[in-house]
């Protein structure tokens, strides 16, 4: 692990394999339970009840220890970013870190800002939403990070996703149910910030903390992560109908070769069905369409 505190990068191997970046691209959510140790989770709560002073590693250019106590009293406490205690073990952590480098490439930014979605539990669910400014597309320039810092079982309302809905615009019903993504203290959720979310409903009492943060690509997507010899991109389970073109499309663009994906519709690649009795045709065409991210055409199918 190295980071690089001037330009605020991290750098250090890749975990993910390909298969793993493809159901990132897929379900659009990664999930990794009680990564964070029981220390560090007690010491994030103690921070954000004010119950232990504020103590940056440094100040940042034009701000002062004032503002930054100002700042961990608000709901976007973001001098959270600035403990070192928070860094090593959150920030830094081995488990988010290498699958951020396997998402994001090297010299990963790190993040600026923080909000804490913080609730008295017992609460309904939140509506189903996208957040606000996300943008549906093949890139993968960031992904939001989410940080549970005490125990968070279903009965505490945890993040809730619909696998696949980074894709486009989806609506569901409040009755609808995605994944619930609890845990443990130190639970790390990863997603698409595009992806279809809310606040589970909790019936359990107590305060919950949330800390959730981005990260951002300083570099050109390339195919870096662990590549696995028998990976094959014919024959990789891309999704279904509606679903196989744009995660393919993300996939390649990962993979730095977005220029080159084009499609033929149909029944051709990346679409597969287990019934069929030999590989998809339409695979390698250098010429055909592109999935419609923006949703303005009837077939899906932008050009
Ligand atoms: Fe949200």
């Amino acid at each position: 692990m190295h980071c690089d505190a001037s330009r605020r990068t991290f750098e250090c191997a890749p975990s993910l394999s390909d298969t793993e970046v493809l159901r990132f691209c897929r379900e659009g959510y990664l999930h990794f339970e009680g990564v964070v140790p029981d220390e560090i989770n007690r010491r994030t709560c103690a921070w954000l009840n004010g119950e232990i002073p504020v103590n940056p590693c440094y100040l940042p250019d034009g701000m002062t220890n004032e503002e930054l106590v100002r700042i961990r009293d608000t709901h976007e406490p973001s001098s959270i970013l600035l403990e070192d205690w928070f860094i090593e073990h959150v920030l830094l952590n081995p488990v988010l870190a290498g699958a951020l480098r396997s998402l994001l490439g090297r010299h990963v930014g790190l993040p600026v800002l923080v909000s804490n979605h913080r609730i008295e539990c017992p609460k309904e669910s939140q509506p189903w939403h996208h957040d606000a400014d996300h943008v549906f597309g093949p890139e993968v320039n960031f992904v939001e990070v989410f940080y549970f810092p005490q125990d968070t079982p279903d009965e505490m309302g945890p993040t809730e996703v619909t696998p696949g809905s980074h894709i486009r615009n989806t609506r569901r019903t409040q009755e609808e149910r995605g994944v619930l993504c609890s845990g443990p203290a130190g639970t790390i959720g990863l997603h698409s910030q595009s992806i279809l979310h809310r606040r589970g409903e909790s019936t359990a009492s107590g305060l919950r903390h949330m800390l959730k943060f981005s990260y951002w690509r300083t570099v050109p997507p390339a195919r870096d992560w662990i590549t696995e010899p028998e990976f094959d991109f014919r024959h990789a389970d891309y999704g279904g109908h509606g679903l196989a073109r744009y995660v393919a499309h993300m996939f390649y663009w990962l993979c730095g070769k977005g220029d080159e994906f084009r499609l033929i519709g149909g029944q051709a690649w990346p679409w597969k069905s287990v019934n069929q009795i030999g590989p998809s045709h339409g695979f390698g065409h250098t010429e055909g369409y592109l999935p419609d991210w923006r949703g303005n055409s009837d077939d899906d199918y932008a050009r």
